[in-house]
């Protein structure tokens, strides 16, 4: 699903507001958007996501909500007040407070997309029978994707290879948002789930998620408008 903004996303994981603006000054509104996550929103706020706003940018705001409904229904709201567009909350906070998220946007003028985070691409197995959850991850994944949409989500993050099963189950307009991406060249680093660009979109990915393969390039929009080439169907001679 190609829609205006792209459906790359890159990952501004800076410490601080000069970092993430040198980097945004250098990309193309017109072919990307641009997620502020935890570290970023907690060093710089709103701010920072209304200066990126003013270049043009839209912005996922990665603050994966879990809290109780009500807490995470003011959240939902603060942050279509601020005009992101798009925010998500965790699946296993459950129904009702992704419900609650859900009904908290329904009288907001600007109402941003609403994703649920099914299971961190960082996890393995291994890290799901730690917390007791004896199953692969496809399949809590495939669980927690169901919950979602049935709680009036707009779609979730998956990794690429859970993409391609979800599609089948929850047709075309179900957005899945897929981070754990690298290219082939690059280091793993703590991801586990990975895929490259090309891979993610064929699997069935809406839109991927890029970050250290490209705030840590040393040309950072190069490296974009490589992986945007490579997202591309290639062209018919
Ligand atoms: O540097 P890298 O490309 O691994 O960054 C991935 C980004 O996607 C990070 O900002 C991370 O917080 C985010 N993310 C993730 N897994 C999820 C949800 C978001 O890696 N399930």
């Amino acid at each position: 699903m190609a829609d205006e903004g792209g459906n790359l996303i890159v990952a501004l994981d800076f410490p601080g507001a000069a970092d993430a603006m040198a980097l945004a000054q250098q990309l193309d509104p017109a072919t990307v958007r641009l997620k502020v996550g935890k570290q970023l929103f907690t060093a710089a706020g709103p701010d920072l996501v209304r200066s990126l706003q003013d270049l043009g940018f839209e912005i996922f705001l990665d603050l994966k909500f879990h809290d109780i409904p009500n807490t995470v229904a003011q959240a939902v709201r603060s942050a279509a007040e601020l005009g992101v567009w798009m925010v998500n909350v965790h699946a296993s906070g459950g129904a009702r407070m992704m419900q609650a998220a859900r009904e908290a946007l329904s009288d907001c003028t600007h109402q941003p997309l609403l994703i649920a985070v099914t299971v961190l691409t960082s996890m393995t197995r291994e890290d799901l029978a730690e917390l007791n959850w004896e199953a692969e991850p496809l399949d809590r994944v495939c669980e927690l994707a169901t919950l979602a949409q049935q709680s009036g989500m707009d779609g979730v993050v998956c990794s690429a290879a859970e993409a391609s099963v979800l599609k089948r189950h929850h047709g075309g307009e179900f957005l899945m948002v897929t981070p754990g991406i690298r290219q082939a060249s690059d280091a793993v680093g703590d991801q586990r789930r990975v895929a490259t660009p090309s891979d993610a979109i064929a699997a069935g990915a809406t839109h991927i998620v890029v970050g250290r393969s490209i705030t840590a390039s040393p040309n950072p929009a190069e490296t974009v408008l490589d992986i945007l080439a490579s997202m591309s169907p290639p062209a018919v001679s």
